[in-house]
């Protein structure tokens, strides 16, 4: 998720879930073939099951950047056809590529000649007002035989006449049934399905008959449910307080600041009593600007401190 999945924030998620695929931010291929390949494409500490995110529409491009997602150990490359925003639009990529089935095949046919781990495309069921199933089946069916056989599908259409891409996430009424329709209609093909799913049971339910389930928004503003995902006992709080402290100082030389991974760490404590003080204390920007480490693990221990004490008090 764009201003969201960055480096820091997988190798969060990674601590709290080994199990868990993590999707990068959409990574466009214009940035990637002249920028930053370190600062875009990068690893920070979150092992494997790690999937690259593209934005593009060009052929010849996709398959360069799916070569160098290889080569930075990504185990899977995604093709973008599901942002709806402005931008994207004018660069004629994201959803709107849903209109263009051909060109996607085109760009799966590139990618998939040029790497050995799996692409895979992230789509909507379709565009504007038009909720006609054929245009989805046809999508999938033109683009499964340029080689991709893992959909994952946001359930909703996207609107690309007027709204925000908040609103994108919103406004369009989910309509999971077309996934199952599509993973009935295509038996050969994995999907997963994504869209307004809150905790792990109810994944556990939408994924039912398909190949899984895709958490964005729950997965980031509550990331202990990414504990539930892995079969072991789940990993405390405090223990990946410690382990992000840890990454820290390891990072510290890299340039990495205590700012650019506690924004992802608000939700942590997230349904705790003192989930508001966790939040606040991480969200202090004159703690912050003080870029200690320590400011983690001095928040975790306000939070365990009036914990006892609450205990204390109520016993
Ligand atoms: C801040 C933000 C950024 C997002 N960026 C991307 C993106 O880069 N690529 C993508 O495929 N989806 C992106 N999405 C959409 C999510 O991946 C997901 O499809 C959508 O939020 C619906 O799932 P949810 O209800 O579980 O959040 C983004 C969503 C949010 C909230």
């Amino acid at each position: 998720m764009m201003e969201w999945t960055d480096r820091h924030c997988r190798t969060f998620h990674r601590a709290l879930s080994r199990k868990a695929w993590l999707y990068t931010e959409m990574v466009t291929t214009q940035a990637i073939l002249h920028g930053n390949l370190e600062r875009l494409l990068g690893r920070g500490d979150e092992g494997e099951r790690v999937v690259l995110q593209l934005g593009g529409n060009d052929p010849a491009a996709l398959a360069q950047c799916a070569r160098l997602a290889q080569t930075f150990g990504y185990q899977a490359v995604n093709l973008n056809c599901g942002c709806p925003s402005d931008r994207v639009l004018q660069g004629a990529f994201g959803a709107c590529l849903m209109a263009r089935p051909s060109l996607v095949a085109e760009g799966i046919a590139a990618m998939k000649d040029a790497v050995s781990i799996p692409v895979t495309v992230k789509h909507r069921i379709g565009l504007d007002h038009v909720e006609d199933y054929a245009f989805v089946r046809d999508f999938i069916g033109t683009v499964g035989q340029a080689g991709c056989s893992h959909f994952i599908v946001h359930a909703r259409n996207a609107w690309l006449d007027g709204l925000s891409p908040k609103e994108n996430r919103e406004i369009p009424p989910l309509r999971p049934e077309v996934v199952y329709r599509l993973a009935k209609d295509f038996p050969a093909y994995s999907f997963e399905i994504n869209g307004g799913l809150q905790t792990l049971a109810q994944g556990l339910e939408a994924a039912s008959g398909l190949a899984g389930a895709m958490f964005g928004r729950a997965a980031y503003h509550q990331p202990y449910l990414l504990t539930e995902v892995d079969s072991t006992p789940a990993v405390s709080r405090s223990e990946v307080v410690e382990a992000m402290v840890a990454y820290l100082v390891a990072q510290r030389a890299a340039g990495v600041e205590v700012r650019h991974l506690a924004r992802h760490m608000l939700g942590l404590y997230h349904g705790e009593p003192a989930a508001r003080r966790w939040r606040r204390m991480l969200s202090d920007s004159e703690l912050l600007a003080a870029n200690d480490p320590g400011l983690l693990l001095g928040a975790r221990d306000a939070l365990e401190t009036a914990a006892r004490r609450g205990l204390a008090e109520a016993a």
